[in-house]
């Protein structure tokens, strides 16, 4: 063997042992995020964060679950590290555990924006119909967004909500002068949302502009029920109403002062209509703004860890969703500015402009209508 082959073998070798050792994690990380999906579900983080120290015995009564399977799981998160037990030596029933400090803002406090218990919600709920995600691998199909059931729903609702009712209103839309001039001022602004899901965007918009009225649209009809039950908890159902509506069809009408579209334009399957049903409801004086994810601008190979989250959700959810009517523009989670930009051109959009708003997670861009004067 040659110098040179030599040396590939090593490498080809070094490259084989860091898979292993990277299966080896994703494995305890894919265990995380189901595990935390059970503490999250049956109540466990809640009812530990309420009570502090628990035997298995007292969480199993505060949560109405089997004594067996709790002792089990709250070793099983200590050992992993995110609970902790007063004394490891005493016996296994008798053993007290409770949350570490500063877990609970994560895992149970969902006004915080560092809460994260959605994420393992919504990538359980991602997996939810892995056999015809197969079958649509093979096919060309899709998947319905129905189909990805309630924990998807939830996880996405979650996952934004506490950004929505915290940030949107105070920060985001306040970046933008005179979208915020307008939502101010008389007459009182009119706002559609679409793609609201669970219609905490609306929400937040509504409880930060106290004038404005808005109409949030969504296809899918427990989202559409949903978003009603929450705007009516927050005492705001005689300005923020919620319809079932596809935003590709040309039955959506009316005249707003700002359409948004949060993080659900690349799950469409036919984006440029309902980009065209955005530029007709904003008219020439409405504005048009699109949150949608921050990936990059060209594909790389060895791309960043948040490139490679999209495209996780892009390949188990986004695409197979977006895939479920045909034709589809077949866009996926991962769609890049240019993709945007076009799809806004053949709308009828004169531009798009990126907004100077800084986020981890997402970029935003609003079509203008008219083209900038020459
Ligand atoms: C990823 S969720 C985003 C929900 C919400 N905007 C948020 O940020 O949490 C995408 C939403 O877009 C909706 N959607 C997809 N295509 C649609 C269409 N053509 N018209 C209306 N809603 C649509 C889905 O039903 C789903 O509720």
């Amino acid at each position: 063997m040659g110098n040179q082959d030599q040396i590939s073998v090593e490498k080809a070798n070094q490259r084989r042992d860091q898979l292993v050792e990277r299966l080896l994690q994703s494995t305890a990380g894919t265990f995380d995020i189901f595990s935390i999906y059970l503490g999250d579900r049956l109540g466990f983080y809640q009812a530990l964060s309420d009570n502090g120290w628990l035997t298995p015995h007292e969480l199993a009564a505060h949560t109405d679950t089997y004594e067996r399977y709790v002792q089990e799981w709250l070793e099983q998160q200590t050992v992993v590290g995110i609970l902790e037990v007063e004394d490891a030596h005493v016996e296994a029933q008798s053993r007290r555990f409770r949350l570490l400090p500063g877990h609970a803002e994560v895992l149970v406090e969902r006004d915080s924006l560092n809460y994260l218990a959605p994420l393992a919600q919504i990538v359980v709920g991602a997996t939810y119909p892995l056999s015809s995600v197969l079958e649509a691998y093979r096919t060309g199909g899709g998947v319905s967004y129905g189909d990805y059931g309630v924990d998807l729903r939830e996880g996405q609702a979650g996952m934004n909500r506490a950004t929505f009712l915290r940030v949107l209103g105070t920060e985001w839309l306040p970046s933008i002068p005179d979208v915020h001039a307008r939502l101010q001022d008389d007459p009182p602004a009119r706002v559609a949302d679409i793609g609201c899901g669970y219609g905490w965007s609306s929400i937040g918009i509504a409880q930060a502009y106290s004038k404005v009225f808005v109409d949030g649209y969504d296809l899918d009809e427990p989202s559409v029920k949903r978003a009603n039950d929450n705007a009516r908890k927050a005492g705001l159902s005689d300005r923020v109403k919620f319809h079932v509506r596809d935003a590709s069809t040309p039955s959506l009408a009316g005249h707003y002062d700002l359409v948004t579209a949060f993080e659900c334009v690349h799950d469409m399957s036919d984006p440029v209509a309902a980009l065209r049903t955005m530029l007709h409801l904003a008219g020439e004086t409405g504005a048009v703004l699109i949150m949608d994810e921050r990936v990059g601008e060209t594909f790389t190979a060895k791309g960043d860890e948040l490139e490679g989250f999209f495209y996780g959700f892009s390949v188990l959810h986004c695409l197979p969703a977006a895939m479920a009517e045909q034709p589809s523009a077949q866009t996926g989670t991962v769609m890049r500015p240019k993709t945007l930009r076009r799809y806004a051109e053949e709308a009828g959009f004169c531009d798009v402009e990126i907004l100077p708003i800084d986020n981890f997670f997402f970029r935003f861009y609003r079509l203008q209508a008219l083209c900038p004067a020459a």
